[in-house]
């Protein structure tokens, strides 16, 4: 592999091979282990930060070459910004993702990193060991290696005051990191590789964790009434499926948590056809079923004391002589008839049945789904926030909570039933789309349709999943959005409650 990366643990005192790397505060000297090593250089602290103008602010660096007296070829003094602006997790997850990019940009392959303070606690080193990994990693399998490719693996030890809770704490919120790149994994994944039947048994896999994976075909879901999503289906070869995922770490009987996934792998837009331009991007317009997908590996893997639901709706939107047409007046499984009028606006249908299941089914405390729905989210809030919906103000501060701590945020839009005006049907009870105002409330109005009185969110994350959302923790394409958000979502809230 081009870009592997090995993150292990070990006790004070420190040998590095490559770099050397130490933090300092803002406006502060070296303490601690940090001081010790500055000690042994014999350089003038003062002089130097001056000379080079550094100030421990976040993101500032001195890279010292050969360093005197330290066996290390090269001593990093990184900024660590000041104490108080950076005790949040994400704070920590993105020291990691400044750190990882630090050292990919320097080229080096080897670092010893020293993290004895006490603010280093154990979960603030897990972050920042999830936060290298994330920042790390390409996707490169389809690349051919050559002789003379750079090397791009990175091993790097974190030397930690106690070892025995950070091995824990690092596992676990690397179990998080991991269900996130599985996340990007199969959002990057090309379309000819990645159908639904390759999905569908990607899922599956997870039962290798001690979840159970339960697979709905075209018939079964023919037997239950799933005319809305089986349509979306419908002009495409590779068969439908809907995947439910289940993890049972909590108490028997406890109703569960449910998520959601719209899982179009491939959205030629049917019958009405996206325009060429950028149409490879719609590979990725299964980013939330990635993301429950990543999710359950996740809660699974860290073994999280919660009932938790998976349900992933897999379709791919494909113009044929079979696919379904602008006209066409589907019913879907709750029995409400839907006007096509737009066969672009294929998400809504595929989640209207798969979210109506979900809550007849299994009763959920409460259901949260993702999708990549409408490209209108992006144009509202770009890649910094995915848009969040609601139907119940605890869940949604909940969430926004979570988005914050994680640095996966998300900012809460409307719904209301003004917005049922804009996707009232002259033929049937409501039509596919609302056109071009408000195209994301109306796209959340037309999931609400399906959705009884269980607290219910939907996140729309077409703008924050896919398409390079470069942050301090993703150098990639796909982020793989919602895994650590919805983590952080059942820790906080649910998990032993
Ligand atoms: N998958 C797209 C939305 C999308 C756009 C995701 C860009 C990621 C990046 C969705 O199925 C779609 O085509 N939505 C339409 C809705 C419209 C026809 C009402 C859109 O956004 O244009
Ligand atoms: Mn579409
Ligand atoms: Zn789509």
């Amino acid at each position: 592999m081009l870009h592997d990366l090995i993150v292990k643990t070990a006790a004070l005192p420190v040998k590095a091979t490559g770099a050397l790397v130490i933090y300092v505060a803002e406006d502060a000297e070296p303490t601690g282990g940090a001081a010790a090593v500055w000690q042994a250089t014999g350089l003038d602290w003062t002089k130097l930060a001056a000379a080079s103008n550094f100030k421990g602010k976040q993101g500032q660096m001195l890279d010292l070459l050969a360093p005197p007296n330290v066996e290390a070829q090269r001593l990093l003094v990184l900024g660590s910004g000041k104490p108080s602006n950076g005790s949040s997790p994400s704070a920590w997850a993105d020291r990691g993702g400044s750190l990882a990019s630090k050292l990919m940009g320097l080229k080096v392959t080897r670092a010893a990193v020293l993290l004895d303070d006490d603010a280093a606690t154990p979960e603030r080193v897990g972050e920042l060991a999830a936060g290298l990994t994330l920042r790390h990693y390409r996707f490169d399998r389809y690349k051919s290696a050559k002789k003379d490719d750079t090397d791009n693996s990175l091993a790097v030890t974190l030397h930690i005051a106690s070892r025995a809770a950070a091995d824990k704490a690092i596992a676990d919120r690397m179990a998080v990191a991991n269900g996130q790149i599985l996340a990007r994994d199969l959002v990057h994944e090309p379309p000819n590789v990645l159908g639904t039947t390759e999905f569908m048994e990607r899922a599956s896999e997870l039962t290798e964790l001690g979840l159970e994976v339960e697979v709905l075909d075209g018939a079964a879901m023919e037997e239950l009434g799933m005319g809305a999503l089986l349509a979306v289906a419908q002009g495409s070869d590779r068969p439908p499926y809907l995947v439910i995922m289940s993890w049972k770490g909590g108490k028997d009987g406890d109703a569960p948590l449910a998520f959601v996934g719209k899982g179009v792998v491939f959205d030629t837009g049917g019958i009405s056809l996206k325009q060429g331009a950028g149409m490879e991007d719609m590979k990725g317009d299964m980013g939330g079923a990635a993301a429950v997908i990543g999710l359950m590996q996740a809660l699974a893997t860290r073994k999280a004391a919660v009932n938790a639901i998976g349900v992933i709706g897999l379709v791919e939107n494909m113009p044929s002589s079979n696919a379904y047409r602008p006209g066409d007046i589907l019913k879907a499984m709750s029995g409400t008839t839907i006007e096509v009028v737009n066969t672009d606006a294929e998400g809504r249908l595929v989640l209207a049945d798969a979210l109506w299941y979900t809550q007849g089914r299994f009763k959920p405390r409460a259901m949260i789904n993702l999708a990549t729905l409408t490209g209108a989210i992006g144009v509202a809030l770009g890649n910094d926030h995915a848009g969040l919906f609601s139907n119940n103000d605890d869940l949604a501060g909940k969430l926004l909570a979570a988005g914050l701590a994680t640095g996966e945020k998300v900012w809460r839009m409307p719904l209301g039933p003004a917005y049922d005006k804009l996707i009232e049907s002259r033929f049937a009870d409501i039509k596919n789309s609302g056109g071009r105002p408000a195209g994301s409330i109306t796209a959340a109005q037309f999931l609400l349709r399906f959705v009884n009185d269980v607290p219910w969110a939907h996140l729309d994350i077409a703008g924050v999943a896919l398409g390079s959302p470069q942050t301090e923790t993703n150098g990639a394409w796909a982020s793989g959005f919602g895994v650590t958000l919805l983590d952080r979502l059942v820790r906080d809230n649910y998990e032993g409650k």
